[in-house]
């Protein structure tokens, strides 16, 4: 059986991948990507992006989305959405506007309207807002920071809740918040102001792009993720791969599999760890060398599409639960 069935069988509901459109052309990928007993479940790498969703202000364009997401339905696989509110892949238009704040908040507020309803019966969850804190808890000064504070975020999820359908889970998503730490805890307290307040929000993401040799322990990420559980809502792995610094090496590639079977593991075990979700299963395909140059090999399948151990070491996890 594939990861999806297993992970079906462990408690999660759902093991997915991130696709992109780069490679849609492969139809061997293709047909590994939309095998819903491997995937069931999609994250549009890029396509929902601000930068291709609204490329001119007013102006939607749901090409590459859908590109992704249709044979994905036709597959039976479930989609999560990827994502309202970042500060990285914003159009020119946006992210240079000189905008007031009445002008960028009704910007925001038009934006998620228009994609939440044209994707209302397709995302079973959103990641509402991605990556708005630095390492050390601080926020990050992006352009939505520097025109509206913080406030940027709850308005976001507010908008969120009022366009998306009900039954849609609304994320926050980062990286870096696998152990707890200055920054996971900084989202913590976010979590924490939002449900004092009312401010809707269902879930934190904790993306899982991880190095070799320093991923965290099974320990550290179920620490983390309880640390949201406790709380009230719900986590997911949602960007999860292992980069390597190559050349590669067997032991390399074992040390791997024990980062991918951890994060999993930790999952699975968790109160409320409801998925995991791959940031595509293909190295040549991965964004790893792309971003670090000189690191590759971060995913599950290697080049010639043969399962590498982090395949098996994932499956052991899923069959053992
Ligand atoms: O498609 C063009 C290609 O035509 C062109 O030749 C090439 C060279 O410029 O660029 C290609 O586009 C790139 C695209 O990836 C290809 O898929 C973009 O420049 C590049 O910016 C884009 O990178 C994406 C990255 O987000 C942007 O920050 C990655 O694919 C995507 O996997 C990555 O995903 C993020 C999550 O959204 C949030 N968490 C971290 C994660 C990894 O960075």
């Amino acid at each position: 059986p594939g990861l999806a069935v297993l992970a079906k069988r462990a408690g999660l509901q759902y093991f997915g991948t991130a696709i992109d459109n780069v490679v849609l052309n492969n139809t061997r990928y293709v047909s590994i990507a939309h095998n819903r007993s491997e995937f069931d479940q999609v994250t549009p790498a890029n396509g929902q992006k601000f930068v291709h969703i609204e490329p001119q202000r007013g102006v939607f364009n749901w090409t590459l989305a859908n590109q992704v997401i249709k044979p994905a339905k036709k597959a039976r696989q479930s989609v999560r959405c990827h994502n309202f509110i970042w500060h990285t892949q914003a159009p020119e238009w946006l992210e240079f506007g000189n905008w007031t704040k009445k002008e960028l908040v009704s910007i925001m507020e038009n934006h998620i309207k228009v994609e939440a309803r044209y994707f209302y019966d397709t995302c079973f969850s959103w990641d509402v807002v991605n990556e708005s804190f630095n390492d050390d808890g601080t926020f990050r000064e992006t352009f939505w920071y520097k025109t509206l504070g913080k406030e940027y975020i709850e308005l976001a999820f507010k908008f969120a809740r009022k366009y998306t359908s009900p039954r849609t889970t609304l994320y926050y998503n980062d990286y870096g918040i696998e152990k707890v730490n200055n920054k996971s805890l900084a989202i913590a307290e976010l979590v924490k102001d939002f449900i004092k307040r009312d401010i809707p929000i269902d879930g934190v993401g904790l993306q899982g792009h991880f190095r070799m040799a320093t991923a965290p322990k099974y320990e550290e990420i179920s620490a983390s993720i309880a640390q949201f559980n406790k709380l009230g809502v719900e986590t997911a792995i949602t960007e999860l791969d292992v980069r390597i610094e190559l050349p590669d090496s067997p032991e390399k590639k074992a040390k791997q599999a024990e980062g991918y079977a951890n994060a999993v593991k930790a999952c699975v075990d968790a109160d409320d760890c409801v998925g995991v979700t791959v940031w595509d299963f293909w190295d040549p395909v991965s964004w790893v060398p792309y971003t670090f140059p000189g690191w590759g090999n971060a995913c599950l399948l290697d080049d010639d599409f043969n399962k590498k151990p982090a395949y098996y070491a994932v499956s052991d996890v899923l069959r053992a639960a």
